[in-house]
C-alpha cells in the first residue's frame, strides 16, 4: 500500500476508534482514570524505590544510575543484604548477584509491591542474595538521558531489541565490575524476552549464572486478551506514524482516549483493566493492587509496543520490522528483520521456567512453542512449572506466589551456586 493510502486507511481507522463513545458502564472505570472518570497525568513519585519500598522495611538500599552505551541513563536499585544486615552470607561464601527485571509498561517497583515477607526481591535478599533491580528506559526513574530530551520524539526512538541490545548489558556489566560475580537471572513478562533474545544471539550468557522465567514472553500469537488484541491489530498499522506518540504514556491523556476507543468495542470488556489485560489472576491482593496503580503503569515508547504488535501477527521472534524491505536492508541489510532463534540457546545453560494457566500474555500454547524451541535443552537443565490457577500478575504480586513459586526459585538458584 502507497504510504498516503496507508495514513489515510490508518486515519480513519484509528478515529473511527477514538470517536466511538466508551459504553457507560466501562468509561468511568480504566486503570488510567481516576474514580470520577479524570485522566490522571503522571508525574514520577516523588520518592526514589529505595525510600518508598525497602529501607522503610529495615533493608539497606542504594539507589545507582548505569548509562548505556547509546546514552540512557538507568536506575537500578541494590539491596545488598537481608533484614538489618541479615539474611546469611550463603554459607560463608560471598553473597551472590541476583538481577531482577520487570516487565513492560511497569518499572523495578513491581518487585516490592506485596508485604516484605512476600515480595520477591527481598525474599531473596534474606536467603543470602546480592539484589539488584533493574528499571528500562523510559519508566520514570530511568527517564534520562546525556543528550536526549525525553520530552522530544527522538528519546523514544527504541523497542526491546534496544533494551537487550543496550539496557541489559549495561546493567549486568555493572554488577559483574562491582561484585566480580556472575549474576543469577529473574526475568517476569518483557524481562524473559529480553534475555532469550539476547542468550540466542550468545550475549550476556557468559555473565550469568542461571535464569528464572516468570511468565515468558517469547511467541504472542496465542495471546487471548481482546483488549490486547484489538491493540495489537491497530499498533502494528505503524500507529506511530498517526499518533505521532514517540512517548506511550498510559496515564497520559492521548492515550486515555486511545484505550476508550479500544474498550468501546463490544468484544472487549475494559470494566475490571487488570484483568482484561493479564488474566483471570487468582491471587492478587486488593491493596496491593492499589499500591500497583499509585506508581503503574509506567511509560515505554508506542514503537516498543508497534514491535510487540509484530511480534503477534507474525508468530515468530524477530527484530522490529520496518514495514518495506527497502527500509530493512537499510537497517539489516536484508529485506526481512533477522529473527531470535531461541535454539540456539546453549544446552547446558540452567533455566527455571514457571508459566500460569490463566495468563491472557503468556498464553500456554505460546509457552509450548518456547518449550519446543528448548526441547534439546539438557535434560536436568531446564525445569519447567505450570501454575494452573496463576495469571500474568500472580507471578509477581501473587499472595501465594512465595510458597508457589518463589522459594523454588531461591533452591534453584541455590542448587546452581
Ligand atoms: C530512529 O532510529 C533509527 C535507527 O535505529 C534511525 O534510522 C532513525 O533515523 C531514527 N529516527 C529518528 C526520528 O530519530
Ligand atoms: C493484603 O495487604 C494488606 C496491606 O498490606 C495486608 O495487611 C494483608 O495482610 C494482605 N493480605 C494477604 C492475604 O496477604
Ligand atoms: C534455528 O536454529 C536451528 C539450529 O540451531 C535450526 O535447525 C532452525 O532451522 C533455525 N530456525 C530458523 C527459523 O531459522
Amino acid at each position: 500500500m502507497a504510504v498516503g493510502k496507508l495514513l489515510i486507511f490508518l486515519t480513519t481507522s484509528v478515529l473511527t476508534l477514538t470517536l466511538i463513545q466508551p459504553h457507560p458502564a466501562v468509561g468511568s472505570r480504566t486503570f488510567i482514570s481516576d474514580s470520577d472518570g479524570a485522566a490522571i497525568i503522571t508525574n514520577p513519585p516523588p520518592l526514589g524505590i529505595c525510600a518508598s519500598a525497602v529501607t522503610k522495611y529495615g533493608y539497606k538500599c542504594q539507589e545507582i544510575d548505569v548509562t548505556t552505551e547509546d546514552g540512557y541513563i538507568l536506575n537500578v536499585q541494590r539491596i545488598p543484604t537481608g533484614k538489618d544486615g541479615g539474611g546469611g552470607d550463603g554459607g560463608g561464601r560471598k553473597r551472590e548477584p541476583v538481577l531482577l527485571q520487570h516487565g513492560v509498561l511497569v518499572d523495578g517497583m513491581t518487585w516490592l509491591l506485596n508485604s516484605p515477607e512476600q515480595s520477591l526481591a527481598l525474599i531473596l535478599a534474606d536467603n543470602g542474595f546480592d539484589v539488584w533491580i533493574a528499571n528500562t528506559r523510559g519508566t520514570s526513574y530511568s527517564r534520562r538521558h546525556v543528550t536526549l530530551d525525553p520530552d522530544k520524539p527522538e528519546f523514544w526512538n527504541w523497542t526491546w531489541d534496544e533494551i537487550a541490545a543496550f539496557d541489559l548489558p549495561a546493567v549486568i556489566a555493572y554488577i559483574f565490575q562491582q561484585t566480580n560475580q556472575k549474576v543469577q537471572y529473574v526475568g517476569h513478562s518483557l524481562g524473559t524476552l529480553i534475555a532469550l533474545a539476547s542468550f540466542s544471539e550468545g550475549k550476556e550468557i557468559d555473565k550469568i549464572k542461571s535464569a528464572a522465567m516468570l511468565s515468558p514472553v517469547a511467541y504472542l500469537s496465542h495471546m487471548t486478551t481482546a483488549l490486547g488484541v484489538l491493540a495489537a491489530k491497530v499498533f502494528v498499522g505503524e500507529i506511530t506514524i498517526v499518533f505521532g506518540l514517540a512517548e506511550f504514556n498510559p496515564k497520559g491523556e492521548d492515550v486515555d482516549r486511545f484505550l476508550k476507543g479500544l474498550c468501546a468495542d463490544p468484544k472487549v470488556s475494559c470494566y475490571d483493566l487488570m484483568t482484561a489485560i493479564t488474566g483471570r489472576n487468582c491471587c492478587l491482593n486488593s491493596s496491593t493492587v492499589d499500591v500497583f496503580l499509585r506508581s503503574e503503569p509506567q511509560p515505554t515508547s508506542t514503537k516498543n509496543l508497534v514491535h510487540f504488535s509484530q511480534t503477534v501477527r507474525d508468530g515468530v521472534l524477530a527484530k522490529y520490522d520496518y514495514g518495506t524491505p527497502i527500509f530493512n536492508i537499510e537497517h539489516y541489510g536484508s529485506p526481512r528483520p533477522p529473527i531470535y532463534n531461541l535454539s540456539n540457546i546453549p544446552k547446558d545453560f540452567p533455566l527455571f521456567i514457571s508459566h500460569g494457566g490463566q495468563d491472557a500474555l503468556a498464553d500456554s500454547k505460546d509457552v509450548a512453542n518456547l518449550l519446543d524451541d528448548l526441547k534439546l535443552h539438557d535434560e536436568g537443565k531446564l525445569s519447567v512449572q505450570y501454575v494452573r490457577e496463576f495469571a500474568h500478575a500472580d507471578f509477581i504480586m501473587g499472595v501465594t506466589a512465595k510458597d508457589v513459586v518463589y522459594d523454588k526459585i531461591v533452591s534453584f538458584f541455590q542448587r546452581n551456586q
